[in-house]
């Protein structure tokens, strides 16, 4: 899952090598902690203080007992996945009391518990649920509680029977079979309906974080983002962007947020650019294991979209036969849009949302 910083991006050099974590980070101090996201989300949406925090958003606060009973003990077979700031388990509530109930009744959840290493993390976790707490949208997961108790630092959220498009697009074994174009292009439609949500003039925030392990899907591959941890507020009056240090993903984050630490809207899009093209080509955006040269999926894709003739060579060949030319033109544009150097070349999210519209019909035949 995580991917070598070493691989850079574009014509980007880091200005050091070898930080061998899925979350990147320029601040040297920032290199000292090596697992998980690092520390430097901010507070964003008005409330400022956990307290208010809390207040603002309309969350179960759960007691550790009852996730503990709700997830079997935190059996490690009821383990949904991993990920850089711990694990998520599979549990079961009553839909209306919101208590622990036997597993195989009420409503099923998933339960993130941090890993309980000095509280790193923590800020991630309060950001998750300033957010979550306040954003409500179709194409967001639902956040039902939390529970902090002494080290303990859980997130309980609303299942999704179809786990992340990661697993869809990536996973081995016969658990997971490749997904149709006609589903990728769902599965895409709706996460940029969820950043345009993001973006858009009352929400305003900036996600940070786009890739194929949050977008996660319900049982009809309806997606919905999830992991606001390093999500940020947007510029505010006529200002351009908000400065950060750089964090995020290897292989997900846009060149000039890694040269300059600017973040702006554009950089989801470049974000989303990205994952479009792993969906068009089923290939991650980086990976050592492929013959040198096509390691970083953008680099050695982008010539190719350019060229009508030439698309076929990246698209993923268990699509062979669901798309039409036309469709793969299109959709391949709209990927080589984003990933544009010049953020101003890129669409805005809206825009992508229309494009991808026009990408649900099954191809004419
Ligand atoms: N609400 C959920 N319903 C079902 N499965 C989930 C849910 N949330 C997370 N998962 C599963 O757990 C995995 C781990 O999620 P997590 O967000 O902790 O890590 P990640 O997204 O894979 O990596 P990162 O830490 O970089 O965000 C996901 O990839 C997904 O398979
Ligand atoms: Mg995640």
């Amino acid at each position: 899952m995580g991917a070598c910083w070493s691989h850079g991006i574009e014509a980007v050099t880091p200005s050091y090598t070898g930080f061998n974590s899925k979350n990147v980070s320029r601040d040297r101090n920032d290199m000292s902690s090596s697992s998980g996201k690092l520390s430097s989300a901010s507070m964003p949406m008005t409330p400022r203080s956990e307290g208010e925090v809390f207040q603002a958003c309309n969350l179960k606060n759960f007691v550790f007992r009852e996730l503990k009973m709700a997830t079997k003990n935190f059996r490690p077979d009821s383990v949904l996945g991993e990920g850089g700031f711990g694990s998520v388990f599979k549990g079961w509530i009553d839909e209306k009391t919101l208590k622990a109930t036997k597993p195989g009744t009420g409503i099923m959840i998933a339960v993130k518990r941090l890993n309980q290493q000095g509280l790193q993390g923590h800020k991630e976790w309060l950001a998750e649920i300033n957010y979550l707490g306040q954003l409500h949208h179709p194409n967001l997961v639902k956040l039902i509680g939390y529970c902090i108790e002494d080290e303990h630092r859980l997130l309980i959220y609303e299942f999704m029977p179809k786990g992340s498009m990661e697993g869809h697009l990536f996973g081995r074994g016969s658990h997971f079979q490749p997904l149709s174009w006609h589903l990728r292009m769902k599965v895409a439609l709706g996460a940029a309906k969820g950043l345009a949500f993001l973006h858009n003039n009352e929400s305003k925030v900036i996600y940070r974080d786009f890739k194929t392990s949050n977008i996660l899907l319900d049982s009809d591959y309806n997606a919905k983002l999830s992991d606001f941890g390093l999500a940020r507020d947007g510029p505010i009056g006529n200002k351009s962007h908000v400065s950060s240090r750089v964090l995020g993903t290897l292989g997900y984050a846009a060149p000039e947020y890694l040269v300059t630490g600017h973040l702006t809207f554009k950089t989801d899009v470049y974000s989303f650019g990205v994952v479009l093209l792993e969906m068009l080509s089923g290939q991650r955006s980086i990976d050592k294991n492929r013959p040198s040269g096509q390691h970083n999926l953008v680099q050695w894709a982008k010539p190719y979209l350019a060229s009508k003739r030439k698309i076929f060579r990246v698209l993923d060949n268990r699509l062979e036969g669901q798309y039409s030319p036309d469709q793969a033109q299109k959709a391949a544009k709209l990927a080589l849009q984003c990933l544009a150097l010049e953020p101003r070349n890129r669409p805005i999210m809206n825009d992508v949302v229309k494009a991808l519209e026009e990408l649900q019909e099954p191809p004419r035949s």
